[in-house]
């Protein structure tokens, strides 16, 4: 925190916060576009954030992403189970298994001692399949608990690393171009203004059902990100931003 008030940074999350209209916005020193340490730090920041927030009984959805699997190494492995139930956001997004929002929401279960659910669902599956499995009564029980989570924790990427990790088409790589997306967040592409223009085909957390979710937290850093996290909170359905200062003084010149 010292280091923190030496650089200024309360007054840079202040100044983020009543700008974007967050509740809360917590910007940790460093960039971590140059810098992996200032990504440990996010992590370790927003573990500390959901230890303080997290309550008895409530439901906590998470998503996937290196910055998300570096929050689930950050919790404390606890001794006495918080008695929350941890669950994925989306089923799988065409990503690496340990990038994949699965495998975080059951590491964050067992270091919390959580309850946890997942959803074991291939990608691009046909419609029709998609379908029979949404009607699977485990997982219309799953959808209903991501749809009242209490916490929504969601990384942000850029369009263009989101679909190169993704291994999207050239065709919709140069769709994504013509449609002016910037970020991404849970597999919703985003323009400029937050307008959703692209989405990749799975299911799980709707855009929508972030209105009917608790408190929704974006978390995301290195400079390069800036714009993609203006973009996915000018969707004006978050409210807690944990970041660094690389992205927060950019994100402060681009407003
Ligand atoms: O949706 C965005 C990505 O999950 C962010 O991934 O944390 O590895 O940059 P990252």
């Amino acid at each position: 925190d010292l280091v923190r008030e030496l650089r200024g940074l309360f007054d840079v999350e202040q100044r983020l916060a009543r700008r974007l209209g967050l509740q809360r916005v917590i910007v940790v020193p460093g960039d971590a576009d140059v810098d992996e340490t200032a990504k440990k730090e996010i992590a370790r920041a927003t573990a500390r954030f959901l230890k303080e927030v997290l309550r008895e009984g409530q439901v906590l959805a998470v998503t996937g992403g290196t910055t998300l699997a570096e929050v689930a190494r950050s919790l404390p492995e606890e001794s006495v189970p918080l008695g929350i139930t941890v669950i994925p956001g989306r089923g799988g997004l065409g990503e690496d298994v340990e990038l994949q929002a699965n495998t975080v929401a059951a590491e964050i279960a067992r270091r919390l001692r959580a309850n946890y659910r997942l959803l074991h669902v291939p990608d691009d599956l046909p419609d029709e399949a998609v379908n029979s499995v949404v009607s699977q009564p485990q997982v219309r029980e799953l959808l209903a608990l991501i749809r009242r989570a209490d916490i929504v924790l969601h990384g942000v990427g850029t369009a263009e690393e989101m679909a190169r990790r993704r291994r999207l088409g050239a065709a919709d790589v140069e769709k994504l171009r013509r449609l002016g997306a910037v970020g991404e967040a849970f597999g919703y592409y985003f323009d400029r203004q937050g307008r959703p223009v692209y989405q990749t085909g799975t299911f799980g957390l709707r855009l929508e059902d972030l209105a009917g979710c608790g408190q929704v937290v974006i978390v995301g850093g290195g400079r390069s990100k800036a714009e993609a996290a203006l973009a996915v909170i000018s969707t004006r359905y978050q409210d807690v931003l944990i970041t660094d200062e690389g992205a927060a003084l950019r994100m402060l010149e681009l407003l």
